[in-house]
């Protein structure tokens, strides 16, 4: 599969890219192709050294979405809308959401937008339709390049489109020992994408890392 990953320089987008570039294209997205390019080639390098070939390249954030079966929007909340509006073509794709929209006081908590949560916002803008999926809400980036650590967490993933949903649903079990779960519509994303907050917090309070959920 190609896939696209808007804000693919950061945390979570070369996060993805080393875990799935062995089995996947993965073009990283940015708005700057050459810090695309640099991050693309960091990613080769790492997985290179473990000798692993990895298909990852760089992009402007435009041509990721135009390669992508699958669009994933690496960005955060609060550059959602500017990024969206500079970009087209999601028409008939899968787009995968992510985000959390979190803000920080004291603590970390669920800042949700009118929309009711991240995903729905993307629901409502993009056309009409690109099949949203929420799904990598809850591991935190820490570990995604640790590629000698195993993810061992449960992945909540929700979505209106079936089948997207069970294409999403295999893609985060083929990554280390994550575990795909269905959690129902879109609508149920603003749960799943407050669990993040609560999750950084317990990290905080009890100088705890690498926090997870697992369903069981
Ligand atoms: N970090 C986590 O632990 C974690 C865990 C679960 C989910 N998430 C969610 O995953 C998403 C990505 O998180 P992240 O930590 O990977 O984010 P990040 O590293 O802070 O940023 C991702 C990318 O966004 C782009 N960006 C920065 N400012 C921008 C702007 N003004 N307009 C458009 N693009 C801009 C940058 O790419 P370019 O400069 O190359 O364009 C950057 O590499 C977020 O929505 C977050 O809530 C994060």
């Amino acid at each position: 599969m190609k896939i696209g990953i808007v804000g693919g320089t950061g945390h979570i987008g070369q996060g993805l890219a080393h875990r799935l570039s062995h089995n996947h294209e993965i073009i990283l997205g940015s708005r700057d192709i050459e810090k695309a390019s640099y991050a693309s080639e960091c990613t080769i390098k790492a997985l290179k050294e473990r000798g692993i070939e990895s298909m990852c390249s760089g992009a402007v954030n435009q041509e990721a979405v135009d390669k992508g079966d699958i669009v994933v929007l690496s960005v955060n909340y609060k550059n959602l809308e500017s990024t969206l509006d500079s970009l087209t073509g999601f028409e008939n794709k899968i787009v995968i959401s992510p985000i959390n929209p979190i803000s920080k006081g004291d603590h970390f908590y669920y800042d949700p937008p009118a929309d009711g949560s991240a995903a729905l916002a993307v629901k409502r803008l993009l056309p009409e339709n690109a099949k949203v999926v929420s799904a990598f809400n809850n591991i935190a980036a820490n570990k995604w390049k640790q590629l000698d650590d195993e993810l061992d967490y449960s992945v909540a993933v929700c979505g209106d489109d079936h089948e997207a949903k069970k294409i999403v649903m295999g893609l985060v079990n083929e990554v280390s020992l994550l575990k795909a779960v269905d959690a129902g519509p879109l609508a149920m994303s603003s749960v799943v994408e407050s669990i993040t907050p609560l999750i950084f917090n317990i990290a905080k309070y009890n100088d705890m890392k690498d926090v997870g959920i697992k369903f069981i």
